[in-house]
């Protein structure tokens, strides 16, 4: 058996991270892998998370299993900190997913059922996960254009105008916020539009909800996907916990379903549940019970949400900063675009030898399509660092 195989290619980021592992430098910097990290170079565990952990540990009375759904009160709570009441309950379900990788999946294999090899449209460029995961489960990929890489911002008629060859039936996955990898995100009249585009051509949007709380805060990082719900019947999303609870390894994330009407969005659902029990049957239930501890205890819930909080503000500072250091070091402002863009990622527009020289000569760890992560910044590097792009940069 084993015999027929290939090796698989390795994951570029993994090998990039063992590859700084193994870099004996001292002043080397991680720009990376795609974590939180703290002013020390940490991805600390948040107090909340800790504090409900105590708690599970301490009133947790069983082991057995949690049920297809998951933790019916940890889905309640996502539903409400996702949708809002954008969408009325009768129309919602959520199941608790393995990440936000494993929700991704569940949802792309079902959809896959209600349409064999359905063709669904991931924006240029998207998280690299993307195309393998949603090919994975049967769908066929096909990319719209997204990125603009001379002004930073989105490519938005033409983006429209992709998706208008798009054919009815056809899936669209969209990012909630922060793209991953550019930070370029659509307004929420944009989101809007691509809701009426969806409408007019039968198209089923699929939102990938990573990095909730990362751009502008809780509740304005919702505000497009929100717009959306309230104007399509059918949608479905994949919300990841790893980033915004900080519980990468735990594995948590929400795959939530909105139907036209409670008939058809619980015979997604059954169709839902019915994956994840032939894929993995029931899902991991510990850091769901914490996120939920955390969500439906009033304290700790506003603890989490001021270390959230504290998080992306952290961010904000370092775009700014990090693009003045570059506008001083350029003399130009060609980098401004860092400051504007959401989340964790901006793309810096090298060629793959300039990343090597950062890496070789400076010690500069950035993929290969030079997308960097802005909280793998140090305040006090920020010039150098600066430098050091520009000068390979020319
Ligand atoms: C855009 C995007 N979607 C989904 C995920 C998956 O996250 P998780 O670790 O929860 O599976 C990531 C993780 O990096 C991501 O960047």
């Amino acid at each position: 058996m084993f015999e027929k195989l290939q090796p698989a290619p390795p994951d570029k980021i993994l090998a990039l991270m063992a590859q700084y592992r193994e870099d004996s430098r001292t002043d080397k910097v991680d720009l990376g892998v795609g974590v939180y990290k703290d002013a020390d170079g940490n991805t600390a565990i948040m107090r909340a998370i800790r504090a409900a952990a105590k708690r599970l540990h301490d009133e947790q009375t069983t082991k057995t299993y949690v049920g297809l759904q998951g933790d019916k009160d940890f889905c309640a709570a996502m539903g409400e900190i996702v949708l809002g009441d954008a969408v009325s309950a009768d129309r919602l379900r959520v199941c608790q997913a393995p990440g936000g990788s494993g929700a991704l999946s569940i949802i792309a294999m079902m959809l896959n059922r209600a349409r064999p090899g359905a063709t669904v449209w991931i924006s240029d460029p998207s998280w690299p996960n993307h195309i393998p995961l949603l090919s994975g489960a049967g769908l066929t990929p096909q990319s719209y254009p997204y990125y603009d890489a001379a002004t930073g911002s989105v490519r938005f008629d033409e983006m429209k105008e992709a998706l208008r060859g798009a054919a009815a039936g056809d899936i669209v996955l969209l990012h909630g916020c922060c793209h991953n990898p550019t930070g370029a995100d659509l307004t929420v009249p944009q989101w809007e539009a691509i809701a009426d585009l969806c409408n007019e051509k039968g198209l089923f949007p699929f939102v990938d909800f990573a990095y909730l709380g990362f751009g502008d805060g809780l509740e304005e990082d919702c505000a497009g996907l929100r717009a959306l719900a309230r104007r399509v019947p059918e949608l479905a999303i994949a919300a990841s916990c790893s980033k915004n609870f900080a519980v990468y390894r735990e594995r948590v994330g929400a795959a939530m379903l909105v139907g036209a009407n409670a008939l058809d969005v619980d015979t997604a659902f059954s169709q839902l549940l019915s994956v994840t029990r032939s894929v993995y049957s029931m899902p991991p239930d510990h850091g769901a019970a914490i996120v939920r501890i955390v969500l439906d205890d009033p304290e700790l819930r506003a603890d989490w949400m001021e270390e959230l909080e504290g998080m992306r503000s952290r961010m904000v500072t370092l775009r700014r900063d990090f693009a003045d250091a570059l506008r001083r070091a350029s003399n130009s402002g060609r980098y401004d675009f860092i400051a504007d863009q959401k989340g964790m990622f901006s793309r810096l527009g090298l060629a793959t030898e300039q990343i090597d020289t950062l890496r070789n000569e400076h010690g500069i760890y950035i993929v290969g399509d030079s997308r960097i992560n802005i909280a793998g910044l140090h305040h006090d590097k920020l010039d150098d660092l600066a430098r050091a792009i520009v000068a390979v940069a020319g």
